[in-house]
């Protein structure tokens, strides 16, 4: 292993800046990365890693597609920026909204273009708002997501987002926000001779008629929890689908994980035939080469859009539609659609699964493995038979990171849960280094 650049480099780093998740600890032992190389990460001092989490989810087509770099480059040398705001456009957001209309789901087909996940969130909730004042019911306006759900973290997104740990210092939250129990099949309970699916699903009904269905305007909710990996069991989204109908709810869903192939469908929804009212991207759609994200609408919504007399949508970015951003989505979906990673995610995923499932089902301290496609979670617990959790203070869950970061694996998580996010592009030789590590690592803190 090489010299201790990346200590030094980490010293500049802390005199100016102040990084996502700031935290002095978790820092003192970060990387500076200095290259990538299809789904590897090259550190200061010569070191290189898999990238078992694309990033942050988003590199799903790994660090050396240079159809992107170019794509960004004849971009800049004809039209570096222009305005997205209404009166202005360029052909790059046309052409990538048609695209997308033609990729979405049937009844979603006008686009709003942002620069993240956060930024999406936002104008998913302000979009929501915004039809129901114009369908002359102003008192609907609260957003209800899921606990173990993420939206991001700008302030709305924050308090969308259903992890507690986001929130405390940064309260009082906005008013408004409501969360319902995960469906996560490992844990959520069903009140006795109830079917877990229905009982997670009516957990929405129970919370609309709590707040008064005449205040709810939308349910947010990820199709497949990235930061968890939980899958919602079979009928549960049917169930979501009708009670929003019911309610006059707008379900809007979360793809920024799930969309541009991940779970082995272009969007998630389509694994269970369920259309949304709104939906939000990013990452994956530029495969984070460039901040771009978005909203879907459906053809329900964007009708008040186009209203006689509507009240203008007051929201804005300076970087909506900007060509640079969008050109390189175009030149992404073409990568996606030509190399058939959409099938390649689902192939990939499946034996991503099975793998984790082989090497790990027989160890006393994994309690469950689950995802869908490239999204994949371990979970790990001190007791299988009764599924109670380690003591956090005894950091079971980082312990096994960083064991897989010292075999050269970069992954994620939160508590005693273990992320895996590969890249679309991962092939099979590396996949099976990544369970074999992630076996190792778990077996190196936890025993044999
Ligand atoms: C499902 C989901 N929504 C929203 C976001 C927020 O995106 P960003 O970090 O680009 O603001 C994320 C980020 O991880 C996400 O996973």
């Amino acid at each position: 292993m090489g010299d201790n650049i990346n200590a030094e480099l980490l010293a500049r780093d802390h005199r100016h800046l102040v990084h996502s998740l700031h935290s002095e600890k978790t820092h003192l032992d970060g990387k500076v990365w200095v290259k990538g190389e299809g789904c590897e990460l090259i550190d200061a001092d010569g070191n290189r890693y898999i990238d078992a989490m694309s990033g942050l989810w988003n590199v799903t087509l790994g660090y050396s597609q240079p159809t992107l770099a170019a794509a960004a480059a004849s971009q800049m040398n004809t039209l570096a920026y222009a305005s997205g705001y209404s009166g202005s456009s360029n052909p790059q957001a046309m052409a990538l909204g048609e695209r997308l209309a033609g990729l979405t789901y049937p009844n979603v087909n006008r686009f709003f273009f942002t620069s993240g996940g956060g930024e999406s969130t936002d104008s998913t909730i302000k979009t929501a708002r915004y039809y129901w004042k114009a369908m002359g019911k102003p008192g609907k306006y609260k957003t209800i997501s899921l606990m173990g759900g993420y939206h991001g973290t700008t302030l709305a997104a924050m308090c969308a987002t259903g992890f507690p740990a986001y929130w405390p210092s940064f309260e009082p939250r906005m008013p408004g926000f409501v969360h319902i129990p995960n469906h996560d099949v490992y844990r959520y309970t069903a009140p006795p001779g109830q079917d877990p699916a229905m009982a997670a699903a009516d957990e929405l009904e129970k919370a609309i008629l709590t707040e008064g269905a005449d205040t709810v305007a939308l349910f947010i909710i990820e199709p497949v929890c990235g930061g968890g990996g939980y899958v919602p069991p079979p009928g549960y989204f049917k169930r979501i689908r009708e009670i929003c109908d019911q309610y006059d709810v707008l379900l809007a869903v979360d793809e920024v994980i799930t969309g541009f192939g991940r779970t082995g469908r272009m969007f998630a929804m389509e694994h269970w035939g369920v259309l949304p009212d709104l939906m939000q991207f990013a990452k994956g759609i530029t495969s984070g080469y460039l901040p771009l994200g978005g909203i879907g609408l459906s053809d329900k919504v964007a009708e008040v859009f186009d209203r006689e007399g509507s009240d203008p949508w007051m929201h804005c970015y300076t970087y909506s539609g900007h060509p640079v951003t969008c050109a390189v989505a175009l030149a992404t979906i073409d990568v996606i659609e030509k190399e058939n990673l959409v099938q390649a995610a689902a192939a990939n995923g499946a034996q991503l699964l099975a793998g984790l499932h082989s090497a790990l089902d027989g160890h006393a301290n994994v309690g469950h493995i689950r995802g869908l496609g490239l999204i994949a979670a371990v979970e790990l617990v001190e007791d299988k038979s009764t599924k109670a959790s380690f003591a956090a203070s005894r950091k079971i869950g980082p312990a096994v990171i960083a064991e897989a970061r010292k075999r050269g694996l970069i992954t994620r998580g939160r508590g005693d849960t273990v992320y895996l996010g590969p890249a679309l592009v991962m092939k099979e030789p590396m996949l099976k280094q990544v369970v074999e590590i992630v076996a190792e690592s778990v077996q190196a803190v936890l025993g044999a």
